[in-house]
């Protein structure tokens, strides 16, 4: 397509299949001129697909779980060692044991919750953290990460991960002024409609919800690829003065009170 990256340096989290955002975005950064490396979790790696990805984007692949010190440290090193510093950073992570375990909010495992906010929220302080120490990101740098309004409005099966992403909200706001003050590095959050992914699909009533999310919003529903469009353009230079914002990418769903759509369904009150 275009050369918006052009010479731009990144680490890519959460590319697991080609549902994933994060393999979406991959694809993206690379037509528009990118270079990368791609991460995630090395039992995630097992699976092996993201090796096709890292083949048609000529990246390198490190594994790093994000909720793990010396694989983030590791995986840093390794990112300074091939690029000095790098220019942007994709964290699209996500998971929950409560969910996975099929536990209603009202009765979280707090065992289980612990490892939800630490690998959903807690590890992009762990992430932005380390790059501040090692000093891995350029001035106008720009890392991204993937949340959902379930951190503003309550949306009962999306669960314990309604916290997690208030958490990881919250983080993007405040590590962005400290990493703004010193480097100018700009830290966002992207709030992406429901999308057909791994993690999506393990949040109960997801295709129902996502009929409903597609009639609520009056461009329809944000798919991974308008997604990755976005992610593109916070990478670029364009959006240079954007930071420690929550960016709505939902085709107008988080401001649409009713639509007629929906009103529908319930038939006339006439
Ligand atoms: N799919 C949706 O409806 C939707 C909507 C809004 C936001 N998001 C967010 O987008 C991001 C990407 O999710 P996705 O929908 O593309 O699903 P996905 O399942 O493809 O991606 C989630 C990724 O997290 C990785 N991961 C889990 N535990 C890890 C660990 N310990 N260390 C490193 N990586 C780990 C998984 O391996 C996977 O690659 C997540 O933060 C998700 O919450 C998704």
């Amino acid at each position: 397509m275009g050369n918006l990256l052009a010479g731009k340096k990144g680490i890519i989290f959460g590319a697991l299949d080609e549902n994933s955002i994060a393999w979406k975005v991959a694809e993206r950064c690379f037509e528009e001129g990118a270079e990368f490396i791609l991460t995630n979790a090395p039992i995630a790696m097992r699976m092996g697909a993201v090796n096709a990805l890292a083949e048609k984007t000529g990246s390198e692949i490190i594994p790093c779980d994000v909720s793990v010190d010396a694989d983030m440290e590791n995986l840093i090193d390794q990112a300074m060692a091939k690029y000095g510093k790098v220019d942007f950073i994709l964290h699209a992570v996500g998971m929950s044991l409560n969910i996975r375990k099929k536990k209603h909010y009202t009765d979280l495992n707090y065992d289980f919750m612990h490892k939800t906010l630490d690998i959903s929220a807690m590890s992009l302080h762990r992430l932005l953290k380390t790059c501040y120490e090692k000093d891995a990101i350029n001035n106008w740098g720009s890392v991204v990460s993937l949340t959902y309004i379930a951190a503003q409005r309550v949306f009962p099966d999306y669960n314990e991960m309604a916290d997690a992403k208030s958490l990881l909200e919250s983080i993007t706001r405040s590590f962005g002024y400290h990493y703004g003050v010193r480097n100018k590095v700009r830290v966002n959050t992207i709030s992406q409609s429901p999308t057909v992914t791994t993690a999506g699909s393990g949040v109960s009533g997801f295709n129902s919800f996502i009929d409903y999310a597609e009639k609520m919003s009056p461009l329809g529903n944000a798919d991974a690829l308008a997604c990755a469009d976005y992610c593109v353009s916070m990478f670029s230079d364009l959006t240079r003065m954007v930071t420690m914002q929550n960016l709505f990418h939902d085709g107008g769903f988080s401001y649409t009170g009713v639509s007629e759509a929906v009103m529908e369904k319930f038939g006339s009150q006439e």
